[in-house]
C-alpha cells in the first residue's frame, strides 16, 4: 500500500493523511485518529491498521508499517463486511 492509497475505504482517507495526522497532531490514543476525516468510524475494518500506524509512530517516531496491497486490502475488507452481515443474519437482524 502506497501513501496515496486509501487506508479507510469508508471515508476515503489516504494512508498519507493518517500518517501526517499522527505525526503532526500526536494523538494520545489510536481512537483519536477518527478526527482525521472520520477514519475508522465506519465499518471498522481499518481500525487494526490505524492502530498499527499509531503504535509504530508512538514507538519509533516513524511509520513504515507493511500493509497489504490496495487490491488485497479491499478484498479482505469485502470479506470482513460479508462476515459481519452473515452474523447479523444469524442474529435475525
Ligand atoms: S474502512 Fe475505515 S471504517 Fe470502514
Amino acid at each position: 500500500m502506497s501513501d496515496d492509497d486509501e487506508i479507510c475505504l469508508c471515508f476515503h482517507v489516504s494512508r498519507r493523511k493518517v500518517e501526517n495526522f499522527v505525526r503532526v497532531e500526536k494523538p494520545r490514543r489510536a481512537g483519536q485518529i477518527a478526527e482525521c476525516f472520520g477514519a475508522g468510524t465506519g465499518c471498522g475494518w481499518c481500525r487494526p491498521f490505524l492502530q498499527r500506524i499509531f503504535d509504530e509512530a508512538a514507538q519509533t517516531g516513524a511509520v513504515q508499517a507493511d500493509l497489504p496491497t490496495p487490491e488485497e486490502y479491499a478484498r479482505l475488507r469485502e470479506q470482513y463486511i460479508r462476515r459481519g452481515r452473515s452474523k447479523d443474519a444469524e442474529r435475525g437482524e
